[in-house]
């Protein structure tokens, strides 16, 4: 079976309407203009771009996805956005449990397996996120600490509803920072979220469930980590906000 190969972009809280279009237009464009289709670009946006995105995006390759969603269904939720609202406009992705969602809003493991279940019932794929902070790694647990974040949120899973998700593994040390985890750490970590794959999942081929690596992915770096077998691509916070590296980075599959 040939690698599934995915590049994410999570634009975070950057562009206004404007720049976003500009930009998504600028992918758009340099997408429809090569012939390298297996390689499938995912554009999570703000919330308030997504409509727009929808409509302008032609190229087949590219799709777009929320950076969150409520954990609950409708409902006295001020700010809050469901996935049937997303649903509604076209979404069929959304980032679940980035490390800023955990880590700045609080977000449990609980939090999450409910929108990891809203998600997958509305027929969005949930991209989640999991990864340990520097003070893990330091004290060895981070193993330990991805396994707890899977089985808390994902593991729950029918075999169906896991062959449709994505799984980003994100150092939480490694995103913003300029420091990648090496190739040598990252693969470990992925065979590792394979391995785990694999004994809850016996019956499934575990290698369609795509796992990207997110934290500093830059064009420098881009090729050596998407070349390891284990890593389907990656998940970009920084370098995804410029189209020349963004589509840099799209080159070194
Ligand atoms: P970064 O962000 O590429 O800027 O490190 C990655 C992420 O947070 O998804």
């Amino acid at each position: 079976m040939e690698k599934i190969k995915i590049l994410a972009g999570n634009w975070k809280m950057n562009t206004n309407l404007q720049e976003g279009i500009e930009l998504a237009s600028a992918i758009n464009r340099h997408m429809n203009g090569i012939d390298n289709t297996n390689v499938k670009v995912i554009l999570a946006v703000p919330f308030t771009h997504l409509t727009e995105m929808v409509r302008l995006i032609d190229n087949k390759q590219i799709l777009i996805s929320a950076q969150n969603c409520a954990s609950e269904v409708s409902g006295a939720f001020t700010g809050e956005v469901s996935v049937k609202m997303l649903k509604s406009v076209g979404v069929n992705h959304c980032i679940i449990g980035h490390s800023e969602r955990r880590h700045i809003f609080g977000e449990t493991n609980e939090t999450l397996k409910a929108k990891v279940n809203l998600c997958l019932d509305n027929n969005i794929t949930p991209i989640f996120c999991c990864g340990e902070t520097l003070d893990v790694r330091e004290a060895d647990n981070h193993k330990a600490l991805i396994k707890e974040q899977l089985e808390a949120s994902l593991f729950h899973l029918s075999e169906e509803n896991i062959m449709q998700s994505i799984i980003a593994y994100e150092p939480v040390w490694a995103i913003g920072t300029g420091k990648t985890a090496s190739p040598r750490q990252a693969q470990e970590m992925h065979a590792w979220i394979r391995q785990l794959l694999k004994e809850k999942y016996s019956n499934i081929n575990v290698n369609k469930i795509p796992v990207l690596y997110g934290g500093s992915v830059k064009p420098q770096n881009a090729q050596e980590l998407f070349a390891c077998p284990d890593i389907n691509g990656g998940l970009v916070g920084g370098a995804s906000l410029d189209k020349d590296s963004f589509m840099n980075i799209f080159n070194a599959f």
